[in-house]
């Protein structure tokens, strides 16, 4: 679950997961794919986790987000949780949106500053749905666009062009005060080690158990390192 992000994750993870016999849910957030766009154009995580009281969760990008606020909300509806792909507002996303960071040019993630600003973004994306996806699969990976089909290019900026899908999918760039302020009361920070060669692990302070046994976070342990984030858990 994640704003303008492919669908082509999910479709990986219901494969893997039919032959272990879990049911996977590729959940469209509120104001995307198939789901509604709520009245009170509401997209905090903390709000929008409300729609996700599920078992196990997989997040990727801004759905980690939503997750973590699901786990720290409510414990006992989720058995595992695993995130990829995301530093938690509050604990690092700052500094990777922040030009200071060296927004250098195409291949940076400037988009995260330019849709923070809906009213900008929306302005000049629209009507260039198809441009702007073509530049994200590019600046990614470089061959994004030789593996991204047309007929799924095409369906993803159907997606974002109907009447306003663009406008939520940008909202949610727009929460990132909002999610500090709420993961800075709900999670505590521990310390993240580097250790020799190019293994991470991450030391656990004293009561820094997770949901139901899983220890949350240690699977941001590479992402975090590469964005600068800092290391997190749930308060209790
Ligand atoms: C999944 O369910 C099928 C049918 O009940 C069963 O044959 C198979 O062994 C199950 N697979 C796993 C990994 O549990
Ligand atoms: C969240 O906590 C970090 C680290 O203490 C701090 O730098 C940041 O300003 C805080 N943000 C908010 C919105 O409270």
């Amino acid at each position: 679950m994640a704003p303008f992000k492919l669908l082509l994750l999910s479709i990986i993870l219901q494969l893997a997961a039919t032959d272990l016999n879990y049911t996977v849910i590729a959940v469209d957030i509120r104001g995307m794919g198939q789901s509604t766009i709520p009245s009170s154009h509401d997209f905090p995580s903390a709000t929008a986790s409300e729609d996700l009281k599920g078992t196990y969760l997989v997040a990727h990008d801004k759905g980690n987000g939503q997750s973590a606020a699901l786990n720290a909300k409510y414990r006992s509806l989720v058995k595992r949780a695993a995130y990829t792909e995301y530093v938690l507002p509050g604990f690092g996303y700052e500094r990777v949106f922040s030009p200071e960071l060296g927004v250098t040019g195409l291949y940076q993630n400037w988009q995260l500053a330019f849709f923070s600003v809906p009213d900008a973004a929306q302005y000049f994306t629209q009507g260039q749905e198809k441009q702007m996806l073509a530049w994200y699969f590019w600046h990614a990976s470089y061959s994004g666009n030789s593996v991204i089909s047309q007929d799924y290019l095409d369906r993803y900026t159907r997606e974002i062009s109907k009447a306003g899908y663009l406008r939520s999918g940008l909202e949610y760039f727009n929460t990132a005060e909002d999610d500090a302020v709420f993961f800075n009361s709900t999670f505590i920070r521990r310390p993240t080690i580097r250790e020799s060669g190019s293994s991470t692990r991450r030391r656990s302070g004293p009561g820094t158990r997770g949901v139901a046994g899983a220890d949350l976070g240690p699977d941001l342990a590479e992402s975090q390192l590469r964005h600068r984030s800092e290391g997190w858990a749930l308060a209790r």
